[in-house]
């Protein structure tokens, strides 16, 4: 008996249900959604749905199985200008994808995209557009021949559209998408894709055949793959049968929210307050899982993106007319939404709403604060804005330009924008004059080359000397067979005592010797396992394969383990003294200092440091033992070992343990006993 309910799928969770039904009763294995964080470190945030499969694609990674599909969160900043305006672009959105790892390709993933709209989604075939790669006469004959479509109906398209990659380099292939006609009464004459009053495009997929190198050179990946991906939204819009993807059940509550707190009504409002509200609804969703997944506003990478939204969420809001902060309501709206999917939100909930809070409170110190500079201003009755001033307030003050804009604007009053531009050069000059940061980046052959070592022995835990080969040597980051005397080289060995750096923890510094020549070390990081001992070559010349000890200095040593044990005592302190859900976000261990960053929800009061201060420096003369010791992961978690935020470990974990203190999952090397920390103090 047919259901009398909804017999096909409407609502977003049931789209999203019936994708990844569909996918399992084809034999493939539903993956959850990875972190908006990827594994890979050259991306800043997960953009589909494919990121977490890449290294499966290139072969570096067992496949999960042989086919698999997922829901993936993904976050895009590329078109932010974009959203509110058009009817579909997003900062965050859900990519459904199906994905075969060497198993089907062309035909399958054509017949069952088909199949799946067709007949789950129930979309008429004549409102069914596709696109191929213009040279693919291969999908043009499997649309037309096995599935049916008429042959006016298969758009071809060059590389720009049709051709799909995750980045400059990496996995890649010819693609063909998916487009619903909202006009099909217009005729098949002249199609043009890019009509958005007309079409929508809903799912791409993906042939996934090549590697592009960083010369842009293609190869052929060791299998054929397929990689989808539909926009949840962009189905959800066609169901519903709505004008835009805001106006779906997977936003509007939020606009809803927003609407009822601006006292305003969406669909009687004008096109800008339009904008705004799609804009909260929008961005509401993105930085509620750029929280959950451990992301803290900053001025830099993902804390920057984080930042940026929250501003520009804030901003809106202004413009709406909210003068308070309003954001945790929001917040509040799309947790409950999605958090049946996404139950990591209902976990993080509260330090969500804290972190979404605070940042809203303090902008809004800022532009209060701002907004009185430019007042003052304002009443100087200047007509021009110099670009100092505009700096200032940018930079002293930390006032977004685009507000100094709109604000003078309003009063008719010009700003020196080349003048503010001129400002903002020195002030990067100046910055990087002052860098003492450590150029992690590595470029010319090297970044390839590296991928062909093994990973490198350490076996600097026991020992502080070791033996080892030369297994390549880089001069400016170029391969060579030898260097000498006065060169600076990068070395890679087959084992060494040389802590790499990692964790936070600096690389050690020391000499490398051989029968006759000497290397001293001043730097060693670590690329994929792969350590380069990065130092100048005192005397001789070193030659490949030649085999060398490798000699940590001792006192160097000593106060980074130091600095790194203190640094777990530190974490245990906080937990205790301000706030037992304080986590770590990164930390540095250098020779000199140590310092540690953190989530709190509230700041930390000096206080507070001075008791943090006390009760480590009490911990260290208790003189706890150090014990170092293998776990099962699971165990070690178990057992209450404290684990980085969005770190990936393996099965087997070593863990630093101060019994009844602190317990750690660490790499990093610590003394046997904390009496050799000596003293622990906050010097700032
Ligand atoms: N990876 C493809 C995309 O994001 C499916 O469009």
């Amino acid at each position: 008996m047919a259901s009398t309910i909804n017999e096909f799928p409407s609502t977003g969770d049931e789209i999203r249900k019936s994708f990844l039904d569909f996918y399992e009763r084809k034999a493939h294995k539903v993956i959850p959604s990875s972190s908006l964080i990827p594994e890979d470190p050259t991306v800043l945030l997960t953009i589909a749905g494919m990121l977490p499969f890449k290294s499966v694609f290139l072969g570096l990674k067992e496949r999960p199985s042989e086919r698999a599909t997922s829901s993936q969160k993904c976050i895009r900043t590329n078109d932010i200008e974009n959203v509110g305006i058009t009817a579909r672009h997003h900062t965050f959105f859900e990519m459904l994808g199906n994905f075969s790892f060497g198993d089907y390709f062309k035909e399958d993933a054509i017949k069952w995209a088909w199949e799946l709209v067709t007949n789950v989604y129930n979309l008429d075939p004549k409102n069914i557009v596709v696109s191929i790669y213009y040279k693919d006469e291969e999908s043009k004959a499997i649309w037309e021949k096995v599935v049916g479509v008429e042959t006016s109906r298969i758009i071809k398209l060059d590389e720009k559209d049709n051709f799909w990659s995750s980045g400059p380099t990496g996995p890649c292939g010819p693609c063909s998408e998916l487009y619903y006609d909202f006009h099909p009464e217009r005729g098949t004459n002249n199609i043009d894709l890019e009509d958005d009053d007309r079409f929508i495009e809903f799912y791409n997929l993906v042939f996934m055949q090549h590697n592009r190198d960083i010369n842009g050179n293609l190869t052929d990946l060791a299998s054929k793959n397929i990689d989808t991906g539909m926009g949840l939204e962009r189905m959800a819009q066609i169901l519903q049968n709505k004008k835009n993807n805001y106006e779906t059940d997977l936003i509007f509550p939020i606009i809803k929210k927003a609407s009822e707190i601006a006292n305003i009504d969406y669909q009687t409002s004008t096109d800008s307050k339009k904008t705004s509200l799609k804009i909260l609804g929008d961005h509401t969703r993105a930085v509620i899982h750029l929280i959950s997944d451990g992301v803290v506003a900053s001025n830099l990478g993902r804390g920057y993106v984080l930042r940026r939204l929250l501003r520009r969420m804030i901003r809106h809001g202004r413009l709406l007319g909210v003068r308070k902060n309003f954001l945790m309501e929001l917040a509040e709206v799309g947790i409950q939404m999605m958090k049946e999917t996404y139950p990591e939100l209902d976990i993080n909930a509260d330090r969500i709403l804290k972190d979404i809070d605070i940042e809203e409170l303090r902008f809004l110190e800022t532009l209060e604060r701002g907004e009185k500079l430019i007042n003052e201003f304002l009443i100087s009755g200047e007509k021009i804005m110099s670009g100092l001033k505009a700096f200032e307030l940018y930079d002293t003050y930390g006032f977004p330009l685009e507000l100094t804009k709109e604000i003078l604007e309003e009063n008719n009053i010009q700003i020196d924008l080349q003048g503010f531009e001129k400002e903002m050069d020195s002030q990067r000059e100046r910055a990087k004059a002052s860098s003492q940061n450590i150029d992690l980046t590595l470029k010319g052959s090297i970044e390839r080359d590296i991928e062909l070592f093994d990973k490198t022995i350490f076996n600097g835990y026991q020992s502080l000397n070791s033996l080892g080969k030369i297994l390549g040597i880089f001069i400016d980051s170029n391969s060579v067979t030898n260097a000498s005397e006065g060169q600076y080289v990068q070395m890679i060995l087959d084992q060494t005592s040389f802590y790499g750096e990692s964790g936070g923890q600096v690389g050690d510094v020391g000499v490398i010797i051989s029968d006759n020549a000497e290397i001293l070390i001043d730097k060693v990081i670590r690329k994929k396992g792969v350590f380069l001992h990065c130092g100048k070559v005192l005397k001789g010349v070193i030659s490949l394969n030649q085999s060398v000890e490798t000699k940590v200095d001792k006192f160097n040593r000593a106060k980074a383990e130091a600095n790194h044990t203190a640094t777990h005592l530190l974490q245990s302190a906080l937990k205790i003294i301000v706030d037992k859900s304080v986590s770590q976000r990164g930390s540095l261990v250098a020779f000199n200092k140590l310092r540690f960053d953190f989530n709190a929800s509230q700041p930390v009061s000096t206080v507070q440091i001075a008791e943090v201060e006390t009760l480590v420096n009490k911990w260290i003369m208790e003189n706890h033992p150090v014990v170092v010791k293998s776990m099962q992961k699971d165990d070690a978690l178990e057992a209450g070992a404290l684990a980085m935020f969005g770190e990936k470990y393996g099965d087997i974990v070593r863990v630093v343990d101060m019994p009844g203190v602190s317990m750690e999952l660490c790499g990093g090397t610590h003394v046997q006993e904390n009496i050799r920390i000596r003293l622990f103090q906050d010097y700032f």
